[in-house]
């Protein structure tokens, strides 16, 4: 299969980054793709929104990692109640986290070949290549080994970026990561697009916000024309584990997210 691997990141927290992972790849899923999220934090916030208790999880990615990084080849159990895949009933796979994964980190930066664990876990043992069009890594707000890992495996970086939030800091610092795992570990490493996320129309700072990221990052960096609006509605959806679409399909929200969709179908 042509699988893309997409890591959506920032490493600042807040920004939307759960969900719109959640609704970018339930959206994926109906448009007919199959698609395998990745929770890469230890918050295991992607996990609890899509319904699953992340204590209660036999098998968790810290696991998958854990066994990658040891270089076993032991079966890793894909189907069945121990299986690190749980499927969600929106159509789409995942692979959760807990808070399991933090010692994980830890133990990634004295491991051999540590940047490239995620990738072997996502071919070797969940063998995307032959299994799904389109997977996505929920990254942690932090530039550490998880994250470096998610960039390794990732062939797109999309970052939601929000308004108010904007730190030029910030961004230098995670095109200067992305950059440098282009240049050392993944050559194939492209940055896909940035959107504007939970998007106020009352500040107005939307137009500011691109205009910003242009001059500092060029305009060959693409800034999707969706914006996602914030709405209660896209707060809510998760704590019934939910998408967007099923909890308020009719909404603004669900309706940029479809927008948002088209746009990574169409150019990511
Ligand atoms: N479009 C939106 N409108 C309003 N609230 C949103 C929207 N998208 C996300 N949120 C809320 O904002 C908070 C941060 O979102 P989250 O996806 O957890 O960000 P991150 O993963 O970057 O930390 C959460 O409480 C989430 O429910
Ligand atoms: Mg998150």
């Amino acid at each position: 299969m042509n699988t893309k691997v997409i890591a959506v990141c920032n490493q600042k927290g807040g920004v939307g980054k759960t969900t719109a992972t959640l609704n970018i790849g339930i959206g994926l899923a109906r448009a007919g793709k199959k698609v395998l999220l990745i929770d890469c934090d230890p918050q295991g916030s992607l996990t609890t929104s899509l319904g699953f208790d992340p204590d209660m999880l036999p098998v968790t990615l810290a696991q998958g990692l854990q066994d990658a990084m040891q270089g076993l080849d032991n079966e890793i159990p894909l189907i069945g109640e121990d299986s690190i895949i749980q499927h969600h009933n929106e159509g789409i796979d995942l692979v959760a986290a807990n808070i399991g994964l933090a010692a994980t980190e830890t133990a990634l930066v004295t491991a051999m070949s540590r940047e490239t664990t995620m990738k072997r876990f996502l071919k070797d043992r969940i063998k995307i290549y032959e299994n799904y069009d389109y997977v996505l890594l929920d990254c942690l707000p932090s530039l550490g080994m998880i994250m470096q890992n998610a960039l390794v495996a990732a062939d797109k970086v999309i970052i939601p970026v929000m308004p108010n939030y904007l730190s030029a800091t910030g961004m230098m610092q995670l095109f200067d990561t992305i950059n440098r795992v282009r240049a050392i570990l993944n050559s194939n490493l492209e940055i896909g697009g940035i959107f504007i996320n939970i998007f106020d129309k009352r500040q107005n700072l939307a137009n500011e916000t691109i205009e910003a990221i242009t001059e500092n990052f060029g305009s060959d960096v693409r800034v999707f024309d969706t914006r996602i609006p914030r709405a209660v509605k896209a707060a809510e959806a998760p704590v019934v584990g939910e998408s967007i679409y099923k909890y308020n399909g009719s909404g603004k929200v669900a309706i940029a997210y479809k927008e948002l969709t088209d746009e990574v179908l169409k150019y990511v």
